[in-house]
């Protein structure tokens, strides 16, 4: 069975249970503060669980794209090393929202495994929460006894403690006991030796997990305590690259058709054979064929390899598998990039994303592979530096501090360090590189820190309504607060049950304004909203905290929330313009510019759209052009909500990779001809509004990632007027008020015909300069000694009265001392006589010297120069030079 059947029969079985079937999350976790990547099937599911909003169906099932790479779940350093773990995978999951419950989860999942896959039944174990006294959750009777019923016996059940039987997405959220599913793939010898039972759990590489039934009843509040949820569900995992292992008779993941494909590509290029074994070419042909598809997916997410957050994540992957190639494979050229086509065509059917930007995504990565084999190049380079230092020095070991700051520096990771010192018999110090790794990651931690407290419950509602699409102030309820420790200290979230305030998302800012707080319709306070963010489906306005909070809000029957509408208004104009420029950049450079990223706010907006090369300044002055025409045109705005999401594509909307739409949305249109946008943000009623649009800034932003900063109607204005005051000064200095390029060109030239006039003044002075000393020089035991205070323009012109002099005079030993406005200046040259004969060096000498004017300096034995800061010491210190050459 391939892996394609193998995926389709799954979600077969289920829509035949009547599950719906939802496509998969992006990799990229959207608006949830304790989540970077969906590390699991249930991760998008998250607020059904904890009863906020409705789920499209009491029963759901999908294969969701996951990267288990930062947080609670992080394989990312087994990858490689075994022949399971992933960073992605994908993991198959069916769902029940308050519907059926362990009997009906656990039935369908022996049913699928033993009825349709065939997998053999005395080859399977499952295990049973065995219960938590310190969390107060019991054994779990109920699915040993369904499980014995199954089964008809008790001896493929096992006991599991808290960590393998107790799920939790993270440090807070939806949790429970579960039951996971086990399967013995050794051969039959080897059963014969040893009951497969008792490796369960063992990290034994065939005898491992396979399907995890989560039955969802709790949720870990912050203090760390359990609390029951509003209904109970059920929540599933399969992992699909070990299923395929199990179906397909193999001994490892990477030999399943999943990844087949990659690894035969990998040895091609490489000219490598695969053994399936450990060494180190095969443990790198793993890690390639892993992370090129979590590289390659996350980027088809929206994601561009960066230096922060998620960016960095997925940076760090890519150059993972780039210097295994490197080490191992022998890779000194991009390689990873070569790979994209193959994945992209093998899921076309069930994740198209990757086919449809399969261009993009190979050329970030192609470019993100040349930068950082040009960083290898540059640690090796340093690194043998290093070496050669330590080993003329007789050392054998490179200190720690020196690995760490080869790999925070330079990205050259330790064990490849470690393994270039070895070939030149040296060691790495393992234990300082990992102490000074740990104060790093102390460091970051702790800039990182933040805490929430749990939520204070005021009023029993899951619904949160937002109207600030029609109103700009609502009366509403308090539904909760919490405060939050952060960089600004303490604030407190206040959840509203209706409010206007837009929260931060797609780019657009986040309201502020007012809640007045009342009680029985007496005004007693108001709080200003600093900030409105969104977590998951919950809008949450971000105030100070005050001593009387708690008191206040608790005593609170009535709030009249007002945003800050002028702001409100700013903010619609860049986010409008916004949809005018992504038309307008389509229209001049072409249909692959797709969004990246954006920000929109009262002050500007900034756009991040997919193209490569720098704009000429012939397209950014069309696309401003275009743009202020559709402003000028006055369009309407057209707001449509709650379109089905085909109808909306019919429609021809442009949506954006990696963002995740459900099965209505809101379609902003402004000229059909011209721009349709699915969006979530608020917008002006008629282009005309936007006024004006100032493009200020285009420049990239990362590999492929072009940036497009710009102004709008007060914003743009505001800056002409800069613009114009600056102008203005201009030619009230320059006296020139028509003109003004013009008159600054003439200063300019003027300055340069002045330039030139003085260097040959000086020049002229120099010469004559040279004349008086030739006439001056000494003849001094066979050289001729010139020590003399003379009076020139520059340290140059000091520097070329020197050389001057040497091309004129032989065996020339020099001091000259100058006073060049304040600042003393002296120079020595030397003769090879005095050099090899006496072993002086003209650097030593001016060192000696320039003590005199408190100073110092350096250059060749044989010509040095120093400065000082005291001239009244010139005399002296030619006195001094007199006495040893004279
Ligand atoms: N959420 C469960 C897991 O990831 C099914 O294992």
């Amino acid at each position: 069975m391939t892996s394609s059947e193998i995926r389709r029969q799954f979600l077969d079985f289920f829509r035949s249970k009547g599950h719906l079937i939802v496509p998969s999350a992006p990799l990229v976790a959207k608006n949830d503060p304790t989540l970077m990547f969906n590390n699991s099937g249930m991760a998008q599911f998250k607020d059904f669980f904890l009863g906020n909003g409705t789920p499209p169906a009491p029963r759901v099932a999908d294969t969701q794209k996951c990267l288990r790479v930062s947080g609670k779940h992080n394989d990312l350093e087994d990858v490689g090393f075994d022949t399971y773990h992933h960073t992605m995978f994908e993991m198959l999951g069916n769902w029940s929202f308050g519907d059926y419950f362990k009997k009906e989860a656990l039935e369908w999942s022996w049913e699928l495994l033993t009825g349709v896959y065939k997998l053999p039944k005395d080859r399977i174990y499952v295990s049973v929460f065995k219960g938590d006294e310190a969390d107060g959750v019991p054994f779990d009777q109920e699915a040993w006894d369904i499980w014995k019923g199954i089964i008809g016996s008790e001896d493929r059940i096992i006991l599991g403690n808290k960590k393998d039987n107790f799920w939790e997405m993270g440090a807070t959220g939806p949790c429970g006991p579960c039951s996971e599913i086990h399967i013995d793939l050794r051969s039959p010898e080897e059963v014969a030796k040893q009951s497969g039972k008792e490796l369960v759990n063992a990290d034994h590489p065939q005898v491992v997990e396979i399907w995890n039934n989560v039955f969802m009843q709790f949720n870990r509040k912050a203090d760390g305590s359990l609390e029951g949820l509003p209904a109970r569900h059920v929540d599933t995992g399969m992992g699909f690259e070990r299923l395929c292992m199990a179906i397909q008779g193999k001994q490892s993941n990477y030999d399943t058709d999943v990844f087949s494909g990659t690894i035969n590509l990998i040895e091609q290029l490489s000219g490598r054979t695969y053994t399936g074994q450990m060494e180190k070419s095969d443990v790198a042909m793993r890690v390639i064929a892993d992370h090129i598809r979590a590289v390659s997916f996350a980027i088809a997410d929206g994601l561009v390899p960066s230096n922060a957050k998620a960016g960095y994540v997925i940076r760090r992957i890519l150059r993972r598998a780039i210097r295994y190639g490197y080490s191992y494979l022998g890779f000194m050229e991009p390689f990873m990039t070569k790979l994209v086509p193959l994945l992209a065509n093998q899921f076309a059917d069930v994740f198209p994303e990757l086919k449809a930007q399969q261009e993009f995504v190979a050329t970030v990565i192609r470019e993100e592979e040349i930068a950082f084999l040009r960083t290898l190049g540059t640690g090796l380079t340093r690194l043998d530096q290093i070496i050669g230092q330590l080993t003329g020095e007789g050392k054998t070991e490179i200190p720690g501090e020196t690995v760490f700051e080869l790999n925070d520096t330079f990205g050259f990771p330790a064990d490849l360090t470690a393994l270039i010192a070895r070939e030149q018999h040296l060691q790495i110090d393992e234990e300082g590189f990992k102490a000074a790794l740990a104060q790093q990651k102390a460091r970051s931690r702790k800039d990182a820190a933040s805490s929430a407290g749990d939520w204070v419950e005021l009023q029993d509602i899951d619904k949160v309504e937002f109207v600030g699409y029609d109103e700009t102030e609502a009366y509403a309820q308090i539904v909760k607060y919490r405060r939050v420790q952060n960089k600004q200290g303490t604030q407190v979230q206040i959840v509203l049950d209706r409010t206007p305030f837009y929260a931060e998302s797609g780019g657009q800012i986040g309201d502020t304004g007012t809640l007045e707080l009342f009680e029985s319709n007496v005004p007693k306070a108001t709080l200003t909203v600093l900030d409105t963010r969104k977590e998951n489906d919950l809008s949450i306005h971000l105030v100070a905290d005050r001593p009387d909070l708690d008191e206040l809000l608790q005593s609170t029957d009535l709030v009249f929330a007002k945003i800050d509408t002028h702001r409100r208004e700013l903010t619609e104009d860049n986010h409008s313009a916004t949809h005018l420029l992504h038309s307008a950049l389509r229209e001049v450079l072409g249909t692959h510019v797709a969004q990246k990223g954006s920000y929109v706010g009262p002050d500007a907006l900034r756009f991040d759209f997919s193209h490569f090369g720098k704009m000429t300044d012939e397209e950014i002055s069309r696309v401003e052009t275009i743009v202020n025409e559709k402003i000028r045109q006055n369009i309407p705005l057209d707001e449509k909500r709650n379109v089905p999401i085909e109808q909306a594509r019919a429609m021809g909307a442009t949506a954006l990779f990696g963002e995740k739409y459900g099965d209505f949305v809101r379609v902003i249109t402004f000229d059909p001809n011209y721009s349709v946008e699915l969006c979530g943000g608020t917008h002006v009623p008629a282009t005309g509004q936007i006024g004006l649009f100032k493009l200020t800034s285009e420049g990239s932003v990362s590999t492929g990632v072009r940036r497009i900063e710009a102004k709008t109607s007060e914003g743009a204005l505001a800056l002409l007027n800069e613009q114009e005051t600056t102008l203005n000064a201009l030619k009230d200095i320059l006296k020139a008020p028509k003109d003004v390029v013009k008159a600054v060109q003439s200063l300019i030239d003027e300055r340069n015909a002045l330039q030139k006039k003085l260097e040959t003044l000086e020049n002229e002075k120099v010469q004559q300069l040279k004349e008086q000393l030739l006439a001056k020089v000494e003849a001094v035991n066979g050289h001729s000694v010139v020590i003399e205070r003379v009076n020139v323009p520059s340290a140059d012109a000091l520097k070329q009265l020197a050389y001057d002099l040497k091309a004129k005079v032989d065996n020339l030993a020099l001091v000259l001392g100058a006073d060049i406005n304040g600042k003393p200046q002296l120079a020595v040259m030397l003769p090879d006589s005095l050099i090899s004969g006496r072993g002086l060096n003209a650097g030593q000498v001016v060192k000696d010297l320039a003590k005199n004017i408190k100073g110092g300096g350096g250059g060749q034995p044989f010509f040095a120069t120093a400065g000082g800061s005291d001239a009244s010491g010139l005399d002296a210190a030619l006195a001094q030079g007199r006495e040893l050459l004279g």
